[in-house]
């Protein structure tokens, strides 16, 4: 099924919002976009973000997440089926089986709120924060059977300044992920 010669078929895990999956909408759409997406996973049904591809037209599945294997059993079927080249995570709360990784045997990126390898997991900014760190950002990297370890393919950083609480930081820190994502994305398939 490749439906758009030229560009890479890409396909997007979500949980929830979804406003990094806007920003890649958004960026496909451009003339020369390298990639296209052609359809959007939930693990929940109810994630606001999946009307942005209804809005784009976009092909979107709510799987129920009973489990583990079964929601990666279910996602690989689609995913094969539409002959995906890349699978990027756009907040996207569960993490993937080493099994699903290698069975699916394409790349996977994940975009995450920190200057990785600092604070991998959850609570990025007030983790930075609590430390008193200077600066704050962003990572876009490869996933692999480590959490939020693979190779960084983009990251952009920000000050935190003395006024910055974790909501306003995380507020900067999102509008970077939506700068870079679409960018690390162009970058990564140039390199493929
Ligand atoms: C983002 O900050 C992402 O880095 C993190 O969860 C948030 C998801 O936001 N993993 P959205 O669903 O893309 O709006």
């Amino acid at each position: 099924m490749e439906k758009y010669p030229g560009k890479k078929n890409i396909a997007v895990f979500i949980s929830g919002r979804g406003s990094n999956l806007k920003s890649l909408i958004k960026n496909s759409k451009r003339k020369n976009s390298s990639y296209k997406i052609l359809l959007v996973i939930s693990n929940n049904p109810n994630a606001a973000g999946l009307n942005y591809a209804l809005k784009s037209k976009i092909k979107q599945y709510a799987i129920e997440y009973k489990s583990k294997s079964s929601f990666e059993r279910q996602s690989l079927k689609i995913l094969k089926k539409y002959k995906i080249d890349l699978l990027c995570l756009a907040g996207f709360m569960k993490i993937l089986s080493g099994s699903f990784i290698k069975k699916f045997s394409k790349p996977i990126l994940n975009i995450h709120p920190s200057l990785l390898p600092k604070y991998k997991g959850l609570n990025t900014h007030l983790r930075a924060i609590k430390n008193k760190d200077k600066f704050a950002g962003a990572s876009v990297h490869k996933v692999n059977q480590k959490l939020d370890s693979g190779k960084i393919i983009l990251q952009k950083k920000i000050k935190i300044l003395k006024k910055d609480n974790v909501i306003s930081l995380k507020n900067k820190v999102l509008k970077i992920e939506h700068e870079i994502y679409p960018k690390a994305i162009v970058k990564f398939l140039t390199n493929l």
